[in-house]
């Protein structure tokens, strides 16, 4: 790994909301006093029945509960639009650039207003209630956002689903959840192609129905609509006033669910409340991203992930910011499409993922080269680890050697940025996320618990909350407290490995559990396991990750077949649309091994770990194979690999 260093530049510094001694001080305030720091930043939001507890959290595996700010009352839409209301009414809440670059649009605070109001009040015409499940099935439309916040303001609970899933998947959420409300559109628009939004929620509610369907008219194409359960948004919102008074939430009353992948089982709702989630997400915003009055700031993620939840949508605009929404892919009409977004808009803060630095990378520096970028003045990255050669380009070629980068390290579960450089105090490492966030206490433990001293290497926990951490899974706490604190004792594990260095910078591995990281989007191996043996010709299947140049890690998928059944390239392609459509595009394996026998110990447990080599095509050193029932059935899978170098 790359040990270079980045020292902060001093115009970087000179104008940042923290320099380092900023930074330490704040820090030491933070791990030494919680209730202090938290009491006191708790209140850049408006409540309207100020808290006067801040923090009750315990780790305890017998008593895990995680509450902050819990006796004050407040509403998340509110604070991101009508607080704002006053003082920037007119200014940008949000700008939405469309698929095709004719399309854009300008959404005023005052505008957002309206919007979420008349949203909210379609809402409550069909009858949706505070605390109802409101799931999310739409493209990046500014309708998106507005559905958030409209839930958010008469106190429903949205739960997004990545309109890259499929209507299983769908289902299977909405079932989950037990939401009666489905908001989607007829299609979705992306690079010049459609997505068939209606027809998928058309087909998940056959499995999972729901009372009320809110179609949203994007594209115009033909849908079907049922009577009495679909209705069109454009109609219902012409019937409701375009005001609307927000709902009185407790700090802890449930804001979201948004579906997760694991190790095992299906995927998890985690759950966040509202206030301390608003608190931790518009303090990272505007600490991390140096956010200042006027910042044209950009996210490239999907409202579908808890990117584009935290640093999209509420971060942003809890902080009255400018946020840019993109509908489209970084590669249409051309690969330069994300830096003339950047002059367009004149973008400040750009927010990416590697994998789409590394795609972007692969397509020539002629695509950058050609725009201006002036107006940048911050990086940064998110979802996986940034190779130190990814880093480089992004640093040298995109921000012209001018803007730091910041490469944070967070998750679903932690609602905001844990580790992260702030760009004012922290010299920059390629590849490093470098320094704790305040408030966040990361240790270095290993396969027992211990915690490990000084420069280390071992797995990633935190050791006491935070504001934006998840407060349950939904529907299964002992689900939440077996997942994440019973690994470790008092402990909460985030399922990463990491190595400290020796000035305290944190390296994120990756993943040490079965979840693997896809272009950033994160995959239970069991899960795509499960698609293929529901597949009557698999009788067993094993995923893997391997590492990909582009998408970080590829799907690496061994498969025995029925007796009887042949490998063929015809059966291999059937496999591949057959996880599409179990699980979604995003879920496609890369490579598909046929397998007459998978390695397993004389108890029948898989060794995943040769699978993992043999995948990685580095099967030198296998380790020892001599617990294995069959020890001859390794030597087939290294003949018959599909990665070779
Ligand atoms: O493995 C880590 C990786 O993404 C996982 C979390 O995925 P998800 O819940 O989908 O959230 C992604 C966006 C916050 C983590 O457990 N990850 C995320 N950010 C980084 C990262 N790995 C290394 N460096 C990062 N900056």
């Amino acid at each position: 790994m790359s040990d270079n260093v980045f020292p902060v530049p001093a115009e970087v510094a000179s104008r940042a909301l923290a320099d380092n001694a900023k930074y330490l001080e704040m820090y030491r305030k933070s791990v030494d006093d919680p209730a202090g720091f938290w009491g006191e930043h708790g209140k850049r939001i408006d409540w309207i029945k100020p808290f006067s507890k801040v923090k009750n959290t315990s780790y305890d595996p017998h008593n895990v509960s995680i509450k902050w700010f819990e006796d004050g009352t407040l509403n998340v839409s509110a604070n991101c639009i009508d607080r704002h209301l006053e003082t920037r009414g007119d200014q940008p809440a949000i700008i939405w650039e469309g698929d095709d670059p004719a399309d854009h649009k300008v959404i005023t605070y005052k505008d957002l207003h309206r919007e979420v109001c008349t949203f909210a009040n379609v809402l409550l015409a069909h009858g949706v209630k505070k605390g109802d499940r409101v799931t999310i099935y739409l493209p990046m439309i500014p309708e998106a956002a507005y559905a958030m916040l409209a839930c958010a303001r008469i106190g429903a609970v949205h739960s997004i689903v990545f309109g890259g899933f499929s209507p299983d998947s769908l289902a299977q959420r909405i079932a989950d959840c037990k939401s009666t409300c489905l908001i989607t559109a007829d299609e979705g628009l992306r690079g010049g192609r459609t997505v068939p939004l209606k027809l998928n929620a058309d087909r998940a509610a056959e499995k999972a129905p729901v009372d009320t369907m809110i179609v949203v008219k994007r594209t115009g194409g033909a849908v079907a609509m049922t009577g009495g359960r679909d209705v069109w948004y454009h109609e219902e919102a012409a019937k409701v006033s375009a005001e609307n008074t927000p709902a009185e939430m407790s700090a802890e009353d449930p804001l979201f669910i948004l579906y997760t992948s694991g190790s095992t089982g299906s995927p998890k709702g985690v759950l966040h409340t509202s206030g301390g989630y608003l608190v931790y997400a518009s303090m990272t915003h505007q600490y991390v991203f140096d956010y200042h009055e006027g910042d044209i700031y950009w996210c490239t993620a999907d409202v579908g992930w808890v990117t584009g939840h935290s640093y999209i949508v509420y971060g942003p605009l809890a902080n009255g910011a400018t946020t840019l929404m993109f509908e489209g892919i970084p590669t249409y009409p051309n690969a330069g499409r994300f830096w003339d977004v950047v002059d367009k808009h004149k973008v400040n803060i750009f927010y990416t993922a590697p994998t789409a630095i590394r795609s972007l990378m692969g397509a020539g520096d002629e695509h950058v080269t050609r725009t201006s970028r002036e107006s940048l003045r911050l990086l940064g990255s998110v979802g996986e680890p940034i190779n130190p050669e990814a880093w480089m380009w992004y640093y040298n070629v995109v921000g012209d050697k001018r803007c730091p980068i910041v490469d944070t390290w967070w998750q679903t579960e932690t609602g905001g940025i844990l580790i992260t450089p702030l760009p004012g105090a922290t010299p920059l490492k390629p590849g490093s996320a470098t320094r704790p966030f305040f408030g966040v206490q990361p240790a270095v433990v290993d396969a027992e618990g211990n915690i490990l001293d000084g420069a280390t290497e071992g797995n990633l926990v935190i050791l006491d909350s935070w504001p934006g951490q998840m407060r349950t899974v939904y529907g299964d706490h002992d689900r939440f407290v077996q997942t994440y604190f019973s690994t470790y004792k008092g402990m909460y594990f985030t399922g990463d490995g990491c190595r400290r260095d020796a000035d305290g910078y944190y390296w994120i591995t990756g993943r040490v559990d079965d979840v693997i990281n896809v272009s950033g989007h994160r995959m239970g191996t069991a899960e795509v396991e499960s698609a293929l043996v529901a597949h009557p010709k698999v009788s067993e299947a094993a995923v893997v990750g391997y590492p990909h140049d582009i998408k970080g890690q590829g799907i690496y998928a061994y498969v025995t077949l029925m007796a009887g059944e042949e490998p063929s390239e015809a059966l291999r392609k059937e496999l591949v649309a057959h996880v599409r459509k179990e699980i979604g595009p995003i879920a496609s394996p890369d490579l598909i091994q046929f397998a007459p026998g998978l390695p397993k110990t004389r108890s029948g447990k898989i060794m995943r770990r040769i699978l993992r080599k043999i995948a990685e095509d580095s099967f030198e050193n296998l380790g020892d194979t001599s617990t294995l029932a069959d020890p001859a059935v390794v030597d087939d899978l290294i003949e018959n690999r599909q990665n070779r170098a």
